[in-house]
This record gives structure tokens, sequence and C-alpha cells, in this order.
């Protein structure tokens, strides 16, 4: 069966160079898009031109090259704002990636505002990394991590989550999408429950932003993190959105550079936000990739991109569902094009490796969230997560490198 967008496909995917090679002889299916995107010429461009023709440390120098850095990295703060709709530029932050922007954030605001007592709530949904630095800070502060629980389907249970927000809670941390079984949280709706108690939100959106549009204004969250190698941009960046109102009274996480006002031994004054949390010398070149993924999604357009990716996350799941011994894990109504299975009697890592010289690349394993496998009784699954470079016949390679891998075991 064809895809629906066949010639648009054909011509996205000669924009990524990798999705041409073979691995072991046959064409690469890649499918491991909720760990890493693949990266079009334009973001590979951007980064070796940068290093080629315009590389200067930004926010340091009067000369030529560091004034054409410095306004060319705040153009990139500008063009994220505007993708995720921020009310100002200043209300983002370049970090490594959406695991540091989780860490910024568990640091310097629990700093500032958990105390002995308080509650964090987190939900058996999210990776480790929307985890363990809220549970690090409630040890810190004698504070208690509380866990909204999901259902069989892969869904957050909300009239629980009604009953854990109370007077003590002082932070709801929700992922948009969960990275293992592709659940799409109704995070607006959330965002609406927290804050009728005065609550803040943050959301880890890590898988959100590369699936459909963000607007953090409509959202209502206090604060988003996100990933550029999640978006077809670099590994090593990636940021956090955070309302001017929490960023302003937050300690700063990392000390040094670009976050310093003034330093004299006696005391020190720091940078006004976002440069209050961007210490030392940013990764610019990756700056600028991100930039350009920026540019290219924007240039695809959502229609396409959700309307591809919807597509074949419904062939997947339909193609997968019947298969005998197939189960799939996270049968939410709201996903994004991720689906989580296991096959009956065959371990995941075997299952993979030999998919793997198939020249199918998913992963396999518990997808760094533990404490979702234990949910389900399970240590891990195989995970095809599909992105708009793919189509439909790479799930059909799929679904036949499952029947081998069943009659190599039979
Ligand atoms: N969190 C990433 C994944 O789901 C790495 O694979």
């Amino acid at each position: 069966m064809e895809d629906f967008f066949e010639d648009k496909i054909q011509s996205v995917r000669n924009d990524f160079p990798i999705l041409s090679r073979s691995i072991y002889g046959k064409p690469l299916v890649y499918f491991d898009n909720a760990a890493t995107t693949q990266k079009p010429n334009l973001v590979i461009d951007a980064i070796s031109n940068y290093y080629r023709n315009d590389n200067a440390n930004v926010h340091r120098g009067v000369h030529y090259l560091s004034q054409h850095a410095t306004g060319a990295f705040e153009d990139v703060r500008k063009k994220v704002a505007a993708f995720v709709n921020a009310s100002s530029p200043n209300e983002i932050i370049f970090t490594r990636g959406a695991t540091e922007a989780i860490n910024l954030v568990a640091w310097s605001y629990c700093e500032t505002f958990l105390e002995a007592g308080d509650e964090i709530i987190v939900s058996a949904l999210d990776h480790h990394s929307n985890i363990v630095p809220w549970q690090m800070a409630c040890e810190r502060k004698g504070a208690f991590l509380k866990v909204i629980p999901v259902s069989e389907e892969g869904e957050l249970n909300l009239e629980v989550l009604e009953t854990l927000l109370n007077s003590r809670t002082k932070m709801l941390a929700i992922s948009h999408i969960s990275n293992t079984l592709g659940t799409i949280n109704p995070i607006a709706e959330i965002v609406v429950m927290a804050h009728s108690k005065n609550i803040p939100v943050f959301v880890d959106g890590a898988q959100g932003l590369s699936h459909g549009p963000v607007d953090v204004q409509k959202i209502d969250c206090d604060f988003y993190a996100f990933s550029a190698h999640k978006m077809y941009g670099p590994m090593g960046i990636g940021g956090l959105y955070g309302k001017t109102s929490w960023l302003e009274k937050m300690q700063p996480y990392q000390l040094g550079g670009e976050m310093i006002d003034k330093v004299t031994f006696a005391k020190t004054t720091f940078n006004e936000i976002p440069y209050k949390f961007e210490a030392g010398t940013p990764n610019v070149a990756d700056v600028m990739g991100f930039g350009a993924a920026i540019d290219y999604l924007n240039s695809l357009g959502w229609d396409f991109i959700t309307r591809q990716e919807q597509d074949l996350l419904h062939y997947a799941t339909e193609k997968l569902s019947g298969i005998e011994g197939v189960k799939i894990y996270g049968t939410s109504k709201h996903k994004a094009a991720i689906v989580s299975f296991a096959i009956e009697g065959i371990h995941f890592f075997d299952a993979g490796t030999i998919l793997d010289h198939l020249g199918i690349a998913v992963r396999t394993g518990n997808h760094c969230t533990q404490p979702l496998m234990e949910v389900f009784g399970i240590s891990g699954t195989l995970r095809a997560s599909m992105a708009f470079y793919n189509t439909r016949q790479e799930v059909d390679r799929l679904i036949a490198g499952i029947y081998s891998v069943k009659s190599l075991f039979a």
C-alpha cells in the first residue's frame, strides 16, 4: 500500500543523507526516532558553515566575527521563542538538551521554593530524566515525591491526580508525550487542574516538539523543556522555556561566564534572564544547527508531519496487531508515532538483534522508564518510533522482519 504523500516523502528523504545508507547490506529502516532523529543537510551544513566561516565566542567581543556570531545566536533564540510562541525570547534558555533543562529547574526552582514536608508530583509514564532530578530535590529538601498512576492503556489517571494536588504541592512535572508508549498527555487540561490550586507545571517536551505544534502560552505551562536532537537538529543542544515571573525569582544553576553581572571578592551579582542561566561558553555551532532544524520543520509544515506520522502509526498498529503473539503496550486514543511491543516467547534483545541484521533499527530495553516497565510487569519492549520520512514500505519490512524472527525461534 502506498503512502499518502508518496512523492513528497521521496523528496524529503533525499534531504537526509543517512537514510540512503545500507546496514549489513540491507537498506536502512530507521525506526529509532524517539531516541534521536536523523539530520537533514540543512542542519549538517549550518554546523559546518559556522565552524568554516563564522566561529567566534558570543557576547564577548567587539570584533566582527564575535558580533556576527552573537547576532546569529540571538536570532536562533528568537526563532525558538516564535516556534513555541513564548511571549519573549528572554524566556528561552539554551541548555544541552531536555535532561539538562529538567535538572536546571529541579535545582534552581527547588533551591528557591521547595521546603521540608512539601510535595512534587511526577507520573509513572515519565522517563528517568523527569523523575530522578525531582526525586533528588525531594531528598535534598526533605520533601515527598508523589506519582500519578497509569492505566493499562497507558493513560494518566487524572482522578488520582486531582486527589494528589494540594497546598503542599510545589510542582507538577509531567511529560508531554511518553517516549515508551507514545501517549500524548492532555497537558492543557492538567495545567488547568494544577493552576486552579496555584501549582506550577513543568512539561518535559523531549518527545513533544517534534510531533506537533506547541504553544506554551495557550497551554499556559510554567516550564517546557526540549532537545534539538529529537527535532532533526544536533545533539548536545536544546532548551528550556520558562515564564519570566519564575525565571526571575529562581537561583542560577551553574556559575561563571555569561551569567555574571559583577564579581568582587565580597559579593557577586548575576546577569538578567536568560543569561543568568547560561554559564560558560555556549554551544554556538549547534545552536546554528538547531535554528536550521526549526527552519526545516517550518518549511515542511505540521500538516504534512502530523498526517504522515499518524498514517504510519495506524498502519503499523494494524499490521502488528495482526501478528499472532505480538502484544502492543500503550493503546491510548491520543498517541504519537511510537509503538512498543513484545513478541511472545522471544526476548526483546534477541528480536532487536535479528531485526538489526535485516537493516531495521528499533530500540530495545526499558527505554529509560523502569518504573513504567514495573507497571506492566515486564523488563523491556521493542519500540518502533517513526518520523515523517518513514514509509509504509518500511513498516512492511518491519512486519516481514518480525515473521523472520518468529520463524527462527519456532
Ligand atoms: N529518551 C530517549 C529514548 O526514548 C533516549 O530513546
